[in-house]
């Protein structure tokens, strides 16, 4: 019995030894120890074995149980280890390979320079309002002072939606949102698109951007107008700029003006870019029409203010140098890429 216990062990190691897998592994297992496996024929048939000789065959039987399962643990963590080297040997990464480039896209040179403009406004202590851009016509013109027939209309080429709905021309009846809104003082800007059924050309886009400046309180003046206005064109175009102001008609403001400042490729000598004047437009402004007050229920005799508009497009083609408006719409990537 002993015998034939030990050669079970002899032939069942040497199967694990040539083991090479797992289902190799599970194999032997039931064929040695599972129900109809070899040794467990042999416990089973114990028995039939004398007193005396039960015990002793017991032992060695489980002693052979014992080292086969170790053998058999032991096999089959070797394996996992084999497959597990094998797998990294497959999956090895060649660093050397380049790597795939990720195309990074950039900030669009108009939210650039929108942002440096309100960043400007926002430190002289204004707050930024936004508004619809598909507006009622009293926003845009009648509260504004234009009304139906006025020849300003004229100027500004409108799409309508219907008679008292239009897409805005500007971003004028901000002022006239916030002074509903708000009582003074106020102090806001109030940047976003306008429209206008231009022809499209270098210089005209059926889209372009604006910004609105609106202050109002007791006691603004002229004076409060120019030294904002002035101290703007300073931050954005440098400390040498000299501002002059211009007078010109608004229908909603009284006075009107349109400020000019010396060109900053040149110095005011005469250039391409400000077309040998010296100087390049750069804003509408005036003090804060009597009647868009009372339109709006703040009292002309308490209260005073300024206001002034320009286009964030023109800003950022005379920023960058840029001479064709359509640029900043066609989303050419070898164009953006440059910002
Ligand atoms: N809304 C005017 C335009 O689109 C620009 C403008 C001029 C705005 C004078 C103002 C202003 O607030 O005071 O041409």
């Amino acid at each position: 019995m002993r015998e034939k216990l030990e050669a079970i062990k002899e032939s069942a190691l040497k199967e694990l030894r040539e083991a090479e897998s797992k289902a190799a592994l599970d194999n032997i297992r039931v064929k040695y120890l599972g129900k109809k496996g070899e040794l467990t024929q042999i416990l089973r048939g114990m028995g039939g074995l004398s007193a005396e000789e039960r015990p002793i065959v017991g032992k060695v039987a489980n002693e052979v149980r014992e080292a086969l399962e170790s053998f058999i643990e032991e096999a089959s963590s070797n394996i996992k280890n084999r497959e597990k080297e094998l797998k990294l040997k497959k999956e090895i990464i060649d660093i050397s390979m380049p790597g795939k480039k990720q195309v990074l896209g950039s900030r669009h040179p108009l939210s650039l320079t929108l942002e440096s403009i309100q960043d400007i406004f926002l430190s002289m202590g204004f707050s930024i309002v936004e508004g619809p851009e598909v507006e009622l016509d009293y926003y845009n013109f009648e509260a504004l002072n234009i009304p139906k027939n006025h020849p300003a209309r004229g100027e500004q080429d409108t799409f309508y939606i219907n008679d008292n709905i239009v897409l805005r021309t500007q971003t004028s009846p901000l002022q006239i949102r916030t002074m509903e809104k708000q009582k003074p003082p106020i102090k806001v800007i109030a940047p976003g698109k306008v429209y206008r059924s231009d022809a499209v050309d270098a210089s005209h886009s059926p889209i372009f951007y604006q910004m609105e400046g609106l202050v109002v309180d007791k006691g603004i003046t002229f004076a409060d107008l120019k030294g904002t206005l002035d101290l703007f064109a300073k931050r954005m175009f440098g400390e040498k700029v000299v501002t002059k102001f211009r007078p010109h008609h608004f229908p909603f403001t009284e006075p009107s003006a349109e400020m000019d400042a010396t060109c900053f490729l040149c110095q005011g000598e005469g250039c391409k870019l400000c077309k040998g004047s010296g100087w390049i437009e750069l804003l509408g402004c005036g003090m804060v029409h009597p009647q868009v007050l009372r339109n709006c229920g703040i009292d002309p005799e308490i209260y005073s203010g300024f206001a002034f508009g320009f286009g964030i497009d023109r800003m950022v083609m005379l920023k960058y140098g840029i001479d064709d408006i359509r640029l900043l719409y066609e989303s050419d990537v070898r164009f953006l890429n440059q910002f």
